[in-house]
């Protein structure tokens, strides 16, 4: 969910599009200048331009890489692809981070690489027993050039805690943000336009060595990579519709539920298909002790409104703490809601006013209707509810710079 609906009429300061420049052959790879490192060289230039290509697995050449000296006080160019129709599909683009480092070590020192496939022994603890982690944040377009980061240390922060859980080591808060940073700037050309989408960071954290009995691994992989995108539900800001899951549960307490470890992830698929295959947008889950509280929806905490109160469930293990929850409560506060941190039972759906879901991948999301127990109760009958747009509206207009940042939440990259 992004901007497009709230901030129509802002004109983003950005380049226009241009060609790609084709690759005249594949001998090119050999020509390009060592890896990036650390300072930005994407640049359009009217002078020392370089062409380069690169492949991908395949063999085919799929990108065009415009290298020019880091000094150059330039405008990068915009990649040459559909802006207006970004939805939530992974997009290659032109770097990766890569940082390893043994079991019992501390990361030190990585570097950018060309994007592309990974190798991994058929043994590595990732594929075999699920040792990892992921985390997801975004990169805005300014409207005056900068790019801007969300509080990316938070998400540094829970992949520490995570790793903690999962027994793998762990980047430091500097590392991790540094590293993000190198690879978005690396990658600037994929930032969409104002209104147009964000970048997504998708860091990862792997056991990537090769382990046979179940044990931690004894080598670590953190990754980052990025892609453009647009809205995640394809109901952008329209309201999505839920239905409550009673049989099956996302977490369970002393589980993993509360870290962003990839098994987390291919337990929903079953339910989140089969309600999809009932044109519900994604599923809601309940408690798995009295089946009778909400948690949360698959990659999304809720919140749920009534007269001039917000509730959402506390985090106790079974729920990730979202970044985007916290800085709605925050956010909420500040704008005079009072809000609950506590046991949300199902039945309060009922009478709510409003629902809401939140989070990096689809920002705030209305709620249309919950259907549980075949029972649907609907919401916002005259389209999204006041309290999620006001909030949607403050936290956006921060995430992309357009109010002061009195929270000191933003990282700008330039
Ligand atoms: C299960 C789950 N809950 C909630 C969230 C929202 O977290 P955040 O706001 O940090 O993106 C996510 C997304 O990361 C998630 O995967």
């Amino acid at each position: 969910m992004e901007s497009g609906a709230i901030f129509t009429g802002l004109r983003p300061n950005i380049i226009p599009h241009h060609h790609h420049q084709l690759c005249p052959s594949r001998s090119t790879i050999k020509l390009l200048p060592p890896l990036y490192s650390g300072k930005r060289h994407f640049y359009k230039l009217s002078k020392q331009l370089h062409f380069a290509c690169f492949s991908d697995n395949s063999g085919k050449n799929v990108d065009t890489l415009q290298v020019a000296s880091p000094s150059s006080n330039v405008v990068p160019e915009l990649a040459d692809i559909d802006w207006d129709n970004l939805g939530f599909e992974f997009m290659s683009t032109d770097y990766m981070y890569m940082m390893k480092c043994s079991q019992g070590e501390n990361f030190s020192k990585g570097e950018l690489q060309r994007f592309g496939n990974i190798q991994l022994s058929p043994s590595a603890g990732i594929l075999n027993y699920g040792q990892g982690l992921f985390e997801g944040l975004k990169a805005y377009r300014k409207y005056d050039g900068n790019i801007l980061l969300f509080r990316p240390e938070e998400n540094a922060l829970r992949l520490r805690m995570g790793a903690e859980r999962m027994c793998m080591p762990s980047p430091t808060v500097e590392q991790f943000v540094e590293a993000v940073k190198e690879t978005v700037l690396a990658n600037e050309r994929w930032i969409p336009p104002l209104g147009k989408g964000s970048l997504y960071i998708r860091p990862l954290l792997m056991g990537s060595g090769a382990v046979l009995g179940l044990a931690p691994a004894p080598e670590y992989t953190f990754l980052i990579y990025v892609s453009p995108v647009g809205n995640y539900f394809k109901e952008g800001l329209a309201p999505i519709h839920l239905i409550v899951e009673t049989e099956m549960h996302r977490a369970t307490p002393g589980g993993t539920g509360g870290v962003k470890t990839i098994g987390n992830y291919a337990g929903v698929l079953k339910a989140q298909s089969a309600a999809k295959a009932k044109g519900f947008s994604d599923v809601l889950y309940l408690d798995s002790v009295h089946k009778r509280y909400l948690e949360e929806v698959s990659s999304c905490n809720v919140f749920v409104v009534k007269d001039n109160v917000i509730a959402t469930p506390s985090i106790k293990g079974t729920i990730l703490p979202g970044i985007t929850r916290k800085s709605i409560i925050d956010v909420a506060v500040s704008q005079g809601y009072q809000v609950e941190e506590r046991f949300v039972a199902v039945d309060e759906l009922l009478d709510a006013d409003e629902v809401f879901c939140t989070g990096t991948a689809v920002v705030i999301s209305p709620v249309g209707s919950i259907t549980y127990l075949g029972k649907r109760v609907s919401y916002g009958r005259d389209g999204v509810g006041l309290v999620s747009q006001q909030i949607y509206s403050a936290l956006t207009s921060l995430q992309m710079g357009l109010t002061e940042d009195n929270m000191d939440w933003i990282v700008a990259l330039k």
